[in-house]
């Protein structure tokens, strides 16, 4: 029997034993002793309406059974000594049961049909000689009984289809949330393992499943784990080792047939041919009495699709990130390359410039941002001769002011390439001072861009501690008692004081690179 016919008799039978209770109800006052319901014309119970005791007369249940179809065509029946009412209840123009009210009288005992009815003490009891109904008001009763059911059964399923809509337009609405809460952090791209966290946590609270998991194909390397688990570590399957063969046929994307049903049912989702991006399992359903519906599939599906496209767009901004980053690095390696003195200088600030604005509480997305604005800072150089750049000796001040076009020739450079839009403030303003005496613009204070005051105190650092071709490295102890110095001078005083909380163990390890490098290439 297919799920919907077993809703559908279940519907049937609620409707009919609703009615049942209701004309019960209605037949006591109006004198009769018992009502025999009938449902599905299958199961035959008669309830005594005095006392509401249920009555077990198999041999008269057996003559209903015999006679229904004949007596259930009119408006009553019954022959000598009993008199039946007979109304079919129909639901959706189709008859899905049958209410009898019978009256046995004394004379019963003569009529052939019920013999040996009686000798049972429970149908004994049925015989009623006590109340007199006329035999001219049985059409009137038999329409009542009949209009009364039909009232009985509009208002069930008008209660049903209310019932019915309420709980539809409920899936309808958890479903909207869970879509509309996935669509909405979908914008996260680059936060991958937040997203999946979150549409198992969801799945899990909406659809009250013990647990909820998630898998993706080995080719998804944008998540620090291929399995995500969500549920409370009680829940699930019953032993660990069942939670890990159920663990393991998903991270093999297994059909599950080695499922044990005895764990409870799980319902899994596959988002596409391939099973290459999300693969959503859950299972052990607390709500429901345990049973997963159409409703929980749906959704899970609808889940699995949701993540799986995050999922490859999640994957192409990665690498798209990476070729960026990569491309930076290339360039800002290039330009420090012209110099010698200068080589890997770009890298070290980048580094130093993060470090600075992640001591100063920005989120680990901007100090990304400063980190590539530090990559580019010199960028502008590439437009500086060659021969001003690497001169042995001081400058003079014609060739001082070549050097200090780089942070426009720079921004010129970067100011069309999209995506580069908020590093751009870095590049032009890194040369800037707090009082206002730097270049290019002159600006003071904080109408320096942020990002600009950071790789200021960044790049000044590293150009003291680095050997220049007119002059060697300064020591450690007096580069940093310099930078503190120009406290509100040349820097803002609060990117000084993160700048020096950095443990710069990372920072001296990459100058040894550096320097192996060029020793290397010497
Ligand atoms: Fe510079």
């Amino acid at each position: 029997m297919s799920s919907l016919t077993t809703l559908e008799s279940d519907i049937n039978s609620r409707c009919v034993n609703s009615v049942g209770t209701e004309i019960a109800e209605r037949a006591a006052k109006l004198g009769f002793r018992t009502l025999v319901l009938d449902t599905e014309l299958e199961q035959i119970r008669s309830f005594d309406l005095a006392s509401g005791d249920l009555l077990g007369s198999e041999r008269w249940h057996a003559v209903l059974r015999s006679k229904q179809h004949e007596w259930s065509q009119g408006k009553f029946r019954g022959g000598t000594g009993v008199r039946v009412y007979a109304c079919p209840i129909s639901r959706r123009h189709r008859e899905i049961g049958c209410v009898f009210l019978h009256r046995f009288l004394p004379r019963v005992e003569k009529n052939a049909l019920f013999t040996g009815i009686l000798e049972d003490p429970r149908a004994r009891k049925s015989l009623d000689d006590s109340v007199a109904i006329k035999h001219a008001d049985d059409d009137i009763i038999a329409s009542l009984l009949k209009q009364s059911i039909n009232d009985l059964v509009s208002m069930h399923e008008s209660d049903n289809d209310v019932e019915d809509l309420s709980h539809r337009l409920s899936e309808a609405y958890e479903t909207l949330e869970v879509l509309y809460a996935l669509g909405r952090s979908m914008v996260n791209i680059d936060k991958p393992e937040k997203f999946v966290v979150q549409a198992c946590h969801r799945i899990r609270e909406a659809l009250g499943f013990g647990f909820v998991a998630m898998h993706v194909g080995k080719d998804m390397n944008i998540l620090p784990a291929s399995t995500i688990w969500e549920g409370d570590p009680d829940t699930g399957p019953e032993t660990i080792e069942s939670r890990d063969r159920l663990l393991n046929a998903i991270k093999h994307n297994a059909s599950l047939n080695e499922w044990d049903d005895s764990l409870g049912s799980v319902v899994r989702a596959v988002p596409n041919a391939q099973g290459s991006n999300a693969l959503i399992v859950a299972g052990d359903k607390q709500t429901d009495g345990g049973h997963i519906s159409s409703y929980d599939t749906k959704l899970i599906e609808a889940s699995a699709r949701f993540t799986s496209t995050f999922l490859s767009n999640a994957q192409l901004f990665d690498i798209q990130k990476r070729l960026f980053v990569g491309i930076v690095e290339s360039l800002s390696a290039a330009i420090d390359a012209k110099d010698a003195y200068t080589e890997g200088h770009s890298r070290r600030v980048a580094y130093l410039a993060e470090q600075i604005a992640l001591n100063m509480g920005l989120t680990s997305s901007e100090a990304e941002r400063v980190r590539i604005s530090g990559l580019l800072h010199d960028v502008g150089k590439i437009g500086v001769p060659e021969a001003v750049l690497c001169k042995l000796g001081r400058l003079t001040d014609e060739e001082f002011e070549d050097i200090k076009k780089h942070p426009e020739i720079g921004h010129r450079i970067l100011k069309d390439l999209t995506g580069l839009e908020d590093v751009l403030p870095g590049v032009l303003h890194h040369h800037e001072r707090y009082d206002g005496r730097g270049y290019p613009h002159g600006l003071a204070g904080e109408d320096i861009p942020m990002m600009a005051r950071i790789l200021a105190c960044a790049d000044t650092f590293d150009a003291m501690s680095s050997n220049r071709s007119y002059r060697s490295a300064m020591p450690r102890e007096k580069v940093l008692a310099e930078v503190d110095r120009c406290r509100g001078t040349q820097f803002d005083s609060d990117v000084v004081t993160a700048f020096l909380k950095i443990d710069l163990t990372v920072y001296d390890s990459m100058v040894a690179e550096e320097a192996a490098t060029v020793q290397k290439a010497a």
